[in-house]
């Protein structure tokens, strides 16, 4: 008796913390969680996982059922002789061969017809993205649009987008995980996913994952994904496939030619304490200022899980208080290491390949491919060193007097070398590109 009540007690336990584990999982609060599938592809995936977890389920309780039941109806005994020896039964044999070989039907049918489905080409007149991966960011292109971008991506609700994966380097894996995925990137290969986003979602941020293992900064592999109206999708197009906002027609001399923007938006403070301080309002301030060429995503409706939180290095430190002006910044940039690796249509002087292509970065939420806000304290720190805030990471070092790991020594001014100022001008130029 005293047996059974620890064991019904246990068995009580055990409910409930199976409770607290399914609500949990459940809860909508998780905004990576697969099991939340916003796409048709992620419901055909959906679908499988259900029809799994329900056969397993029935087979579990069944099998666990049957044991339990035997172990206590047939346990010894007091005073009980040795029970008769049976070998052998040609009628269970057949029965266990048969109901897994059923089992499987139902769980194979399903799966091939999945696959089927999930592999087969996109519907004509999809949506194309050529998506390439490098360590450690995205790559994005919309040959129909003639945009590239980096990080992020816009989606309008209920086209369907077809991704064309390929890697710079190593294998990584494109994964969106409520909208779909993951398929893997590699070298010499091109692999396709594709999806269509429900247009229930219109408005709304997803997080993108690098998931295979694809170096030390592995981790810091991710990106955006926002799901909008076919409106703004028009008109974020529109905006992205103009050259840079900021100083596109002719460099600004400092004789005359255009006004450049206000910049004091841009104004290069330290770090905040909270990544969502002062700068990132004050970037979003220079945005309105600026005027928008196209639709961008507003700041403010980015839900938490989407705005990143990492740390800064202790160690990396900026002049508070000064503030950048675009004007320069554009020279200072167009004469420095930066052209060697980025772009920025409308500024012949930027046509590097290697990095993210910054036409119109200052777009952006994030930088880092999702590892840092896109606000101008961060930015600054990261043009200072970049090595320091992402570990591994193929841009230089470019503060002066900062350590770079790689070159083992101090970046001089004879070696490219930026002062904080410098950076500060930069990062305005930046911030106006919108
Ligand atoms: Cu790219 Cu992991």
């Amino acid at each position: 008796m005293k047996g059974s009540d620890r064991l019904r007690r246990l068995a009580s336990y055990a409910f409930v913390a199976a409770l607290v584990v399914a609500a949990v999982s459940c809860n909508e609060a998780h905004p990576n969680s697969t099991l939340v599938p916003h796409s048709d592809l992620g419901r055909e995936i959906d679908f499988l996982w259900n029809r799994l977890l329900l056969l397993g389920t029935i087979v579990f309780i069944l099998v666990e059922g049957a044991l339990i039941y035997v172990v206590f109806r047939y346990r010894r005994r007091e005073n009980q002789g040795t029970p008769p020896q049976t070998h052998g039964s040609t009628t269970l044999e057949i029965a266990w061969t048969l109901i897994p070989a059923v089992i499987l039907v139902f769980i194979a049918v399903p799966t091939v017809r999945t696959i089927f489905i999930t592999q087969a080409q996109a519907a004509p007149g999809s949506l194309s993205i050529e998506v390439t991966g490098h360590q450690w960011w995205w790559e994005f292109r919309y040959p129909e649009y003639g945009v590239t971008t980096a990080n992020e991506i816009y989606l309008p609700v209920g086209r369907t987008v077809n991704f064309r994966l390929r890697s710079a380097d190593v294998i990584h894996s494109f994964w969106t995980p409520q909208l779909g995925g993951k398929r893997d990137v590699v070298t010499n290969r091109t692999n396709y996913i594709w999806y269509t986003p429900d247009t229930s979602i219109s408005s709304n941020v997803w997080n993108g994952f690098c998931a295979e293992y694809c170096g030390a900064s592995h981790a810091n592999m991710r990106f955006r994904v926002f799901t909008v109206s076919q409106q703004q999708f028009e008109s974020w197009v529109a905006g992205q496939k103009m050259p840079a906002k900021y100083g596109a027609v002719a460099p600004v001399s400092s004789s005359g030619g255009p006004t450049p923007p206000p910049v004091q938006g841009a104004a290069v403070t330290t770090p905040p304490a909270a990544p969502l301080g002062a700068a990132q309002s004050s970037v979003a301030a220079a945005s309105a200022s600026a005027g928008q060429a196209g639709y961008i995503f507003p700041r403010e409706k980015i839900p938490e899980y989407a705005v990143p939180h990492s740390p800064i290095p202790p160690d990396l430190k900026f002049t508070a208080g000064l503030t950048g002006n675009a004007a320069r910044g554009k020279q200072v940039f167009s004469s420095s290491a930066c052209i060697g690796c980025h772009s920025i249509t409308g500024n012949p002087a930027a046509m590097g390949t290697t990095g993210p292509n910054l036409t119109h970065v200052g777009s952006r939420s994030t930088i880092a491919a999702g590892r840092f806000p896109n606000a101008a304290a961060y930015l600054a720190l990261w043009i200072k060193n970049a090595r320091k805030m992402k570990p591994e990471v193929i841009m230089p070092t470019l503060g002066l007097d900062e350590y770079d790991p790689v070159l083992k020594a101090k970046v001089t001014a004879a070696g490219g070398g930026l002062t904080d100022q410098q950076i500060a001008d930069i990062v305005a130029y930046l911030t106006a590109l919108k």
